[in-house]
């Protein structure tokens, strides 16, 4: 936490934050000025914009997932109930995940090819279907201080964690957890793709991979993505479905530019193949964009 701390912003305002009250496992991070707090549950910062509405609304998956990983003690949960305490939460909600038994578990039981001539046309798409080596390889070799927005279950971050600082924001912890479990120091903190809490230019890399499609707000996503990128830094996109700009390299070029990003490369048809069991897979023609500030 003491080296993220530089790092972080407040999600709404963008100043500084610093650590008022508890420690780097159980506290509260809160600008100077205003009085926006966050707190720190298990060692993890929860950087949204309504940080205890947030809480409220999916305290038992946050214990749940924070449990799962042997990080509750007594001082996690006065402090949650301090942070909630008359905050109405919705109904209790759990984190929207979603990735597949193998994505968690490679030794999970993965799809089988059918022998002989019925299984070799889908032989050769499960030998192409693996994307993540690819998109891994737009991020420059240089680049030291990566930022991964919406890691899941973490197929993308093994590749990006090699040799570098990586950085996970997720909405969800238990995606947090999953993704940087055998990873590695890799730092974690819940956070709004659209209210990236994040200091400006900290960063040498931004990498959403099948997250832009999920976002009510892509532009904001953008611009706070950028940001955050050093001169000449990346930003590393890619999507199923793709969204805001569609199939059209000249509408995604104007989007860019708008934010103050250079259209680098608009590749199309990366196959993606999700095995989700023996006798299932999914197969998606992804989209993968990446722009230089
Ligand atoms: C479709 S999954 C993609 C996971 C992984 N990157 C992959 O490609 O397999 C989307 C991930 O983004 C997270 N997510 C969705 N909306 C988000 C938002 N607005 N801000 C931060 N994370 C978000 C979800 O919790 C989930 O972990």
């Amino acid at each position: 936490m003491e080296a993220l701390l530089p790092l972080v912003r407040c999600p709404v305002t963008c100043e500084p934050l610093s650590l008022v009250e508890g420690d780097e496992s159980e506290g509260i991070l809160a600008t100077e000025e205003d009085g926006h707090e966050y707190p720190v549950l298990g060692g993890v910062p929860v950087l949204v914009p309504d940080a205890a509405a947030f809480l409220a609304r999916h305290r038992d998956a946050v214990v749940a997932a924070l449990a799962e990983e042997g990080r509750v003690s007594k001082a996690t949960i006065a402090l949650l109930h301090e942070v909630v305490d008359g905050v109405r939460g919705d109904d209790y909600q759990a984190f929207a995940e979603d990735w597949t038994a193998r994505e968690v578990d490679t030794d999970a039981p993965g799809f089988e090819v059918p022998e002989g001539e019925t299984g070799a046309p889908i032989r050769a798409l499960v030998e192409q279907g693996d994307p993540w080596k690819r998109i891994a390889a737009a991020v420059p070799e240089g680049a030291r201080d990566v930022v991964e927005i919406g890691p899941g279950a973490g197929p993308l971050t093994a590749h990006l964690a090699k040799g570098r600082k990586l950085l996970l924001v997720d909405r969800s912890l238990r995606a947090l957890f999953t993704a940087a479990r055998g990873k590695g120091a890799v730092q974690l903190l819940v956070g709004e793709a659209e209210a990236l809490p994040l200091a400006p230019e900290s960063a040498d890399a931004v990498v959403a991979a099948n997250v832009i499609d999920l976002l009510g707000d892509p532009m904001s996503f953008l611009a706070r993505a950028a940001t955050v990128l050093r001169p000449g830094g990346k930003l590393v996109l890619t999507s199923p479905d793709p969204w805001p700009w569609e199939e059209d390299p000249e509408a995604a070029e104007a989007l860019f530019a708008h934010v103050g990003l250079t259209l680098e490369t608009f590749e199309d048809d990366l196959l993606w193949l999700r095995e989700h069991g023996p006798r299932e897979i999914q197969l998606y023609r992804m989209q993968l964009v990446v722009a230089r500030r």
